[in-house]
């Protein structure tokens, strides 16, 4: 298994341009299966978990292009297997996003049933109980979540009872399809639902109240192909943004969208960033500055993204002064602190919340990654680390970060992959 071996100590400085957003690309993949015709999704970005998106609407009897541009262009006219596999739906939970699409265009379909992982239970009652108010049957038999319809799915009205990006995604693309009016209420507002929501608004559908938390949909009984462009990927920007603070660097990102990103540049002037912004990129300068320590509390958007909380713990341990990170929307997703202490990082944990002292310097060890935003985090842990660490497990990194390694080389970090 490969590994990423980093010689922490560089101050980072330079610039980068920011890849497509993995969390968007995948519902829009998903949402190529509502119709007939061909739909070309573009700016994809390089990773793991789109190769298993392609793969899985291959397996479902998709024609695909892709092109060296990182465009694809799906035909679904040709899908007749309407099965989500075990071995793909365990290697990623995002394959449930083809539950709805393919129920609302076929009628009827299997996606097994996906577990929990590393940071959390993470059920999909919620994803069911909307289907199900839109006039789905759905069991669950060995393994698998079998859903059928008779006729059209029915507009319905629905109100999440938690805030739910994926149950949001799959809702709003079956409802697409369905007879008569659907409400959601209490809808993810996150910006890849709105990008999914503009994608489906291309094929021809009516959605109103998009990037509110009440979304309506006039179903309509056929969409059709379109040309979309994916947004660019506000986590992996955030990233690289609190990589090159906790090192005291500076950094311009082209390409990004600084809107999407409110509340992290707000920490991150907090955590003493000078931070600049214009249409579409974001400058950060620490001017060698060691970083304030920042209080956060994870929140569904427009709060503090659960995705940026292990990135915003590495900043911490490096900070002046005590930092507080409180997760609320996953159950285990603090794992990483204890690789962090193994550093040298003080953080003690009660219940759901870290308390991290600042220490002027970590010390390289080899440490171990549990899911992806926790591999980034210890990235950035070995990049302010004294010496040499090493990151084991990084296939969880090459799911959502394209070509970290080179990205933060251009940056001055001493790291590369090495295989395993
Ligand atoms: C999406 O996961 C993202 N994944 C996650 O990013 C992200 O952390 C998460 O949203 C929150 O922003 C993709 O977009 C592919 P949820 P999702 O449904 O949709 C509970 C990353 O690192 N819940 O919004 O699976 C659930 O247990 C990944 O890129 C129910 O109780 O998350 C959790 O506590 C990790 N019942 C909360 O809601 C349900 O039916 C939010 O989960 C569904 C969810």
């Amino acid at each position: 298994m490969d590994n990423l071996l980093i010689h922490g100590g560089q101050t980072l400085a330079g610039q980068l341009r920011v890849s497509g957003a993995k969390n968007a690309a995948l519902p829009i993949l998903a949402a190529t299966l509502l119709t007939s015709e061909k739909t070309t999704v573009r700016n994809l970005p390089h990773l793991h978990d789109i190769t298993t998106m392609v793969e899985l609407l291959g397996s479902l009897g998709a024609d695909l292009m892709v092109d060296e541009k990182l465009a694809i262009e799906v035909d679904a006219g040709t899908v007749n297997v309407l099965r989500a596999p075990y071995e793909l739906v365990k290697t990623m939970r995002a394959s449930i996003l083809v539950l709805g699409p393919l129920l609302a265009r076929f009628g009827h379909v299997e996606v097994s049933f996906p577990g929990g992982c590393a940071i959390g239970s993470r059920p999909v009652d919620l994803h069911l109980k909307g289907l199900e108010a839109m006039g789905a049957e759905i069991q669950i038999e060995e393994g698998y979540i079998k859903a059928r319809r008779k006729g059209r799915l029915q507009g319905a009205d629905i109100t999440l009872e938690t805030v739910t990006v994926g149950g949001t995604e799959n809702l709003l693309m079956a409802a697409t399809l369905a007879e008569g009016k659907t409400i959601i209420r209490n809808a993810a507002r996150e910006p890849e639902v709105v990008d999914l929501a503009q994608c489906l608004c291309a094929m021809g559908a009516k959605i109103s109240g998009i990037g509110s938390s009440t979304l309506e949909i006039e179903g309509v009984p056929s969409l059709h192909g379109a040309d979309y462009t994916v947004m660019p990927d506000r986590i992996e920007a955030g990233t690289y943004l609190v990589a090159v603070a906790a090192t005291g660097g500076r950094l311009r990102l082209e390409g990004a969208v600084p809107h999407h990103l409110d509340i992290v540049l707000e920490k991150l002037r907090e955590a003493s960033a000078s931070v600049t912004i214009g249409d579409d990129w974001i400058e950060l300068d620490m001017e060698g500055r060691r970083p304030k320590a920042v209080t956060i509390t994870t929140a569904p958007y427009p709060g503090f993204p659960t995705d940026m909380q292990a990135q915003f713990t590495a900043l911490n341990t490096v900070a002046v002064g005590v930092g507080r990170v409180t997760e609320t929307v996953f159950e285990n997703r603090l794992i990483q602190t204890h690789e962090m202490n193994r550093m040298g990082a003080q953080i003690s944990i009660e219940g759901n919340m870290a308390m991290i002292v600042g220490q002027e310097k970590l010390k390289g060890a080899p440490v171990m990654a549990s899911d992806l935003r926790a591999s980034a985090s210890l990235v950035i842990a070995g990049l302010v680390a004294e010496g040499q660490t090493r990151v084991d497990r990084i296939y969880h990194i090459d799911r959502g970060y394209e070509c970290i390694e080179e990205k933060l080389q251009s940056l001055g970090a001493d790291i590369r992959r090495q295989p395993g």
